[in-house]
C-alpha cells in the first residue's frame, strides 16, 4: 500500500484516531521492532495523550533480539510498558492481555469500587504506521473466532469491537499514522526494512544507506553473506565486489549498481543477513 502523507492527510489521519480514542481504555503502539523508534509516528504522544498504552514491538522475529531488549528496557526508563511481539507467528501476543490487564487494573478497581460488580472488558485501539503489521496482529488476536459486537450508530464508517477472549475488545480498524519523513536518516531506515515503497526513495541510495549501516554493525555478516575477505572503504568498489560475485552484471559484463541495491534490499528484508535492528540505542 502506497500511501501519500500530505499535511490535509496528516491532519485527518490524527483526527480519526483522536476520535477512536474516545472509545477506548488502552492503546496498542504497534511498532517494528527493527527500528522502534524510526517507526513511531512523531505526535504520537501528543495524539495519545493521557490514554494509558503499551508498546508492542512487531516484527520481533526479524529484530536482533539483544537490541530488541536493550529497547525494551529504555521504553521502562520512560515509563512505557514495551512487549516484543511477532504478529505473524502469535509469538509473545498472549503477554498483551496479561499486561494490559495489569495497567489497566487501577481503573477497573476504581469502577468495581463504585459498585460495578463485572466490569466490562477493557477496549483497545491498535495504531501505527503503515505496514507494521496493524491487520496481521489484529487477525492474531482475533483468531479463529471472531465475534463482532454490535455497531456504534452516528459514525461515517461503523465501528465494530472484536471479542479477544472474555477480558479484551479491540476497535476492528486500527488508527494509521504518518511515519517521520523529514529526517533522512529515519526515510532509509523506513526504506532499507521495506517499511515504505522503494520508489519514494533513490534505492541506491537506501542501498548505499544499509551497506554502511551493515559494515559499521554487522560486519561478519556482510563479509560471510557476500564471499568478501574484507569490507572495502568506498562504498562504489562495495558494490562492484557484491556484483561481480553475486553476477548483478549489465551488457558488456559492468556491474549494473541498481541489480545491486535491490539483491542487497532483498537479502535484508529476507533475513538472509539474519536479524538486524536498525535503530539503535
Ligand atoms: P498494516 O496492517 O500495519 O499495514 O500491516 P500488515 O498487517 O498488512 O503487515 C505488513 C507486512 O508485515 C505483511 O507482509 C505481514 O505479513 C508482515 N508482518 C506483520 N507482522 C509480522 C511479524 O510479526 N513478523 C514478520 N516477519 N512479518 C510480519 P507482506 O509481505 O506485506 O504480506 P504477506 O507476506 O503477509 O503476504
Amino acid at each position: 500500500m502506497t500511501i501519500q502523507w500530505f499535511p490535509g492527510h496528516m491532519a485527518k489521519a490524527k483526527r480519526e484516531v483522536t476520535e477512536k480514542l474516545k472509545l477506548i481504555d488502552i492503546v496498542f503502539e504497534l511498532v517494528d521492532a527493527r527500528i522502534p523508534m524510526s517507526s513511531r509516528n512523531p505526535l504520537i504522544d501528543e495524539i495519545i495523550a493521557n490514554k494509558p498504552r503499551m508498546m508492542l514491538l512487531n516484527k520481533a522475529d526479524m529484530a536482533d533480539p539483544d537490541v530488541t531488549k536493550q529497547w525494551i528496557e529504555f521504553f521502562a526508563t520512560q515509563q512505557i510498558e514495551a512487549i516484543a511481539i511477532d504478529s505473524q507467528s502469535g509469538t509473545g501476543v498472549k503477554q498483551i492481555v496479561t499486561v494490559a490487564k495489569e495497567k489497566l487494573r487501577p481503573k477497573f478497581e476504581k469502577m468495581m469500587a463504585k459498585g460495578i460488580k463485572r466490569p466490562r472488558a477493557m477496549r483497545a485501539l491498535i495504531v501505527g504506521i503503515p505496514n507494521v503489521g496493524k491487520s496481521t496482529l489484529i487477525n492474531r488476536l482475533a483468531g479463529k473466532h471472531i465475534a463482532k459486537t454490535g455497531d456504534t450508530p452516528g459514525v461515517t464508517k461503523a465501528q465494530q469491537w472484536i471479542k479477544v477472549g472474555k477480558e479484551l475488545e479491540l476497535l476492528d480498524t486500527p488508527g494509521i499514522l504518518w511515519p517521520k519523513f523529514e529526517d533522512e536518516e529515519v526515510g532509509f531506515k523506513l526504506a532499507t526494512t521495506g517499511a515504505i515503497k522503494d520508489t519514494i526513495l533513490n534505492l541506491q541510495d537506501v542501498a548505499v544507506y544499509a551497506l554502511r549501516f551493515l559494515a559499521a554493525y554487522y560486519p561478519e555478516r556482510l563479509k560471510e553473506r557476500y564471499a568478501l575477505s574484507d569490507i572495502p572503504e568506498d562504498i562504489v568498489v562495495l558494490f562492484d565486489e557484491i556484483g561481480k560475485r553475486r553476477g548483478c552484471l549489465a551488457a558488456g559484463g559492468v556491474v549494473d549498481y541498481d541489480k545491486v541495491a535491490e539483491l542487497v534490499l532483498r537479502d535484508i528484508r529476507t533475513e538472509k543477513l539474519g536479524r538486524l535492528s536498525f535503530d539503535r540505542l
